[in-house]
């Protein structure tokens, strides 16, 4: 299954490492290549000749090895790698390679590396649970890195929470996944919108709706995973700028459309996952609007609308609509694939306790000409990669 797949894996510091040598053994059952590097920290707790002669390669542990270089240099080895695998990944090591560190081998082999990579962090609950951690895995999901999430139990520690690495069939099991998931949108230019406009009443002043952009970064993120070269267009959000896609930061409703407009004639697929204002101040003066009347006035212009203009295209994408309803989901989400006349259109409810805007799990009922689709509440990032696996197969049957 994982016959001459290229695995790099690093083991850093924990006492997991000794679950490192079973998924060597694992991971060269199933026919992959495996070679091993290793921090020092590791090295105190599993011998280096344990893994050679698992792997049957030289263990390298220094960033400063003449004799290493000679056999296989570590930017040799990061080119090598199809997959770089750090299992277990400390706190520590994660701390370094989010933020660029290359002190030792591990951490600049993460830098040199441009395969994919994975990361199986082991530690102690409370260290799991900590913001600097937890801020750590957000830095690196914006690398692109693959998360094999630690477990819950009891911990070598004897405390029981959430930080045992995960076992190793599970992380072989990831490996075998990787390789036999297709790029189902290999070459493909995907353009993406996510996140509020921002449409300014005067100098201090603007209107914007509660969309946070999890759903469109999330859309991206898996697009991206399937192989096509993502461009994000997206408003001012919390969240970290995705690493490997063209990124665009804009504001208004009429940036986003000149933005969007700007990357249409090479795409293949259009994505309208932000939530665009219908209405702007139609005017915006230079001064702060002063508090002396009673009440005021405020004169709104319509915007342009990106995803209708995007489908009225001669030559125009496969383009995928989003619904927000508050009521009636079905009856307004054909009203707008019918009327925007769009390939395909997810419709969320919004203003729920669950779901919608801002929180981390949503659920889409899709709809396309002769066809629907429900995919379940689950977490933004589960229900991307459900969506791309919907859009792309649409995609194929209408372009054939
Ligand atoms: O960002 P999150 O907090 O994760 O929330 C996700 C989400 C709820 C914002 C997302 O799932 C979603 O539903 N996005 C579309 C929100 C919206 O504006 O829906 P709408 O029904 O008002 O618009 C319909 C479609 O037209 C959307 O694809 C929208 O991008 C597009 N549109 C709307 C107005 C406009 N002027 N131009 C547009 O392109």
């Amino acid at each position: 299954m994982l016959s001459q797949k290229k695995i790099l894996l690093a083991v850093t510091g924990g006492i997991a490492a000794y679950k490192a040598l079973e998924l060597t053994h694992l991971l060269k059952k199933q026919g992959a290549e495996v070679r091993v590097v290793m921090t020092k920290s590791a090295t105190a707790f599993i011998q280096p000749l344990s893994f050679q002669a698992l792997s049957g390669h030289a263990v390298h542990c220094e960033l400063l090895d003449v004799e290493a270089e000679n056999a296989m240099g570590h930017i040799e080895l990061a080119r090598w790698a199809d997959v770089f695998l750090i299992a277990p990944a400390t706190a520590n090591t994660l701390a370094k390679v989010a933020h660029g560190l290359a002190d030792d081998l591990v951490s600049t082999l993460y830098l040199a590396a441009t395969c994919p990579v994975y990361v199986a962090p082991a530690m102690n609950h409370a260290m799991w649970n900590h913001p600097a951690t937890q801020t750590n895995l957000k830095i690196l999901q914006t690398h692109g890195v693959n998360l094999i999430a630690p477990e819950a139990g009891e911990q070598a520690c004897g405390e029981v929470g959430i930080g045992r690495m995960s076992e190793p069939e599970k992380i072989c099991h990831k490996m075998i996944s990787h390789f036999s998931t297709p790029q189902i949108l290999k070459n493909l230019n995907i353009v993406i919108t996510a996140g509020a406009t921002r449409e300014p009443l005067d100098p201090v002043r603007y209107l914007t709706n509660r969309s946070s952009g999890k759903m469109g970064y999330a859309l991206a993120f898996a697009a991206q995973k399937a192989g096509a070269n993502v461009t994000l267009i997206s408003g001012v959000t919390q969240l970290l700028q995705p690493q490997n896609c063209h990124f665009v930061q804009i504001e208004t409703a009429e940036q986003m459309h000149t933005a969007v407009f700007e990357k249409i004639e090479s795409c293949d697929i259009f994505i309208g996952a932000a939530a665009v204002a219908d209405y702007r101040p139609i005017v915006c003066g230079g001064e702060k609007i002063k508090k002396n009347a009673e009440q005021i006035t405020l004169t709104l212009q319509k915007n342009p609308d990106i995803l209708a203009d995007v489908a009225a295209l001669e030559n125009a994408p496969f383009t995928v609509g989003f619904a927000a309803e508050t009521h009636e989901l079905e009856r307004y989400a054909r009203d707008k694939l019918t009327r925007k006349k769009l390939n395909m259109i997810a419709a969320n409810w919004v203003g729920r306790e669950k779901g919608g805007f801002e929180h981390d799990e949503n659920a889409l009922d899709v709809f396309w000409q002769d066809g629907q689709k429900t995919l379940e509440m689950t977490d933004k990032s589960k229900l991307a990669r459900q969506l791309i696996v919907l859009i792309s197969e649409r995609f194929y049957a209408e372009n054939i």
